[in-house]
């Protein structure tokens, strides 16, 4: 977890990500699929802003929506932009209106993903080896010359900038340098980066992964080829979509210890979705619920955890397990996530809330701002008198909820 306060992340012009009104969809033949609707947030640079949501709530699409990665179609970005600043000039690009050289150029080099799916990610013609030998001459050119006893200065290539415009062409060009010590050398070096790598990932036998094809390998061993090719691209935002899902939970602490450890030494900022809870408590600044495609509740994480706010977020802490729960009485939300297709203008999780009433059926509740940093979309925040709201349990805007069940997971 980095130094940054919460209160100096909120409505601050110091932002690294900037999602503003993103709204994507999917045209299918049962009809529009609004996957993510109008959903803005800030990720600002060495942070941890984790985003958590019930499964089918739009946290991957908008994950991919960063990278410009929806298929489009059957995807569609409606409305919104997402804007990259670049620490060190101030320049600003938006992923979703800038030309598909400059995006391409972005992804890998500032932005690196962490996928769901690694089976996806992966290049299925090239041997693992090959994948990460074209990431590490693409991002850690001067570290392998250097490695390779070639001064870097000298070298053909040598320079990230050509290696962004000529990605790939690097590596091959590497592998012909004139003097053939030189090119044993640097495939040497390439080598024993990979292994490193891939060893810090926990894979066991490193060297036969290398050669391996991603078919050859299992879940869990193409999901660590993938954080190891993530990790070594050195991105200022990480974006990590349930980045240790397929892993063991010996495994799962090592990958989080390399991704805390690349975000103490960069200053990487991460976008960390998961289920887990209690990695929110252990690793996050700030957190983000989502449900049914619309942000519903941010702010600093633990404040979030000790005392959420919105009913589908107390809901969902209320569903953790604990020491002692008796089975079969674990506090699950009734009712399901409701289908996305052209949903009728009300609160989505009107058909779940207790405290639901006429007015949530007729409006969508937008975020409002709550003290220390926080925000809260549902209309017993609002002006709850005039619209019928029940006001059963209503929280005033100073004295925030204590859920019990919240502590148990900042215990
Ligand atoms: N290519 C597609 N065509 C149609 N609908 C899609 C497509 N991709 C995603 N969706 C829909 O968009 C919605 C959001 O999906 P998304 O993958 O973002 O959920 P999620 O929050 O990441 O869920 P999980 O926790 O299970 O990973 C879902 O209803 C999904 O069915
Ligand atoms: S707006 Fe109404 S239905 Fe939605 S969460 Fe708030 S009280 Fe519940
Ligand atoms: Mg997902």
């Amino acid at each position: 977890m980095s130094n940054v306060s919460a209160s100096d992340v909120n409505n601050s012009e110091d932002w690294l990500l900037r999602v503003d009104d993103l709204s994507v969809h999917f045209h299918t033949p049962r009809g529009v699929v609004q996957a993510v609707d109008h959903v803005s947030f800030e990720v600002r640079p060495g942070e941890t802003l984790a985003l958590v949501g019930e499964t089918g709530c739009g946290k991957s699409v908008t994950a991919r929506s960063i990278m410009k990665l929806v298929p489009e179609p059957p995807g569609d970005y409606a409305s919104g932009k997402v804007m990259l600043r670049n620490p060190a000039t101030g320049a600003v690009i938006d992923m979703l209106a800038a030309p598909m050289d400059q995006v391409r150029a972005t992804r890998g080099d500032r932005i690196a993903m962490i996928f769901q799916d690694p089976g996806k990610a992966l290049n299925p013609s090239l041997t693992i080896g090959r994948q990460l030998a074209e990431v590490f001459g693409e991002h850690r050119a001067q570290m392998l010359l250097t490695n390779a006893g070639i001064d870097p200065a000298k070298a053909p290539l040598g320079s990230k900038s050509v290696a962004s415009q000529r990605a790939g062409v690097i590596r091959r060009s590497f592998f012909n340098l004139t003097h053939r010590g030189q090119s044993r050398a640097l495939q040497a070096a390439v080598d024993a980066s990979v292994i490193d790598a891939l060893s810090d990932t926990g894979i066991p036998n490193p060297r036969k992964v290398m050669s391996s094809y991603p078919h050859e390998l299992s879940g869990g061993m193409k999901q660590r080829v993938m954080i190891a090719q993530a990790l070594a691209c050195d991105p200022d935002l990480l974006i990590a979509d349930e980045p240790t899902t397929a892993l063991d939970v010996t495994i799962q602490a090592r990958i989080l210890d390399l991704i805390n450890d690349m975000q103490q030494r960069r200053g990487t900022a991460i976008l960390y979705i998961t289920h887990d809870l209690s990695l929110v408590r252990q690793f996050a600044d700030r957190l983000a619920v989502m449900y049914a495609g619309r942000l519903v509740e941010s702010g600093p994480a633990l404040e979030v955890l000790r005392s959420p706010q919105h009913p589908y977020t107390q809901g969902l802490l209320a569903a953790i397990p604990r020491a002692g729960t008796p089975r079969g009485q674990l506090a699950a939300i009734a009712g399901s996530v409701p289908q996305l297709i052209d949903p009728p203008p009300q609160c989505h999780f009107s058909s779940r809330c207790s405290f639901s009433a006429q007015a949530c059926t007729n409006h969508v509740p937008g975020l409002i701002p709550l003290p220390v940093a926080r925000e809260v979309a549902c209309l017993r925040f609002t002006d709850a008198v005039s619209l019928g709201v029940n006001q059963e349990q209503m929280p005033s805007h100073v004295d925030l909820i204590e859920v019990e069940s919240a502590e148990a997971v900042s215990s």
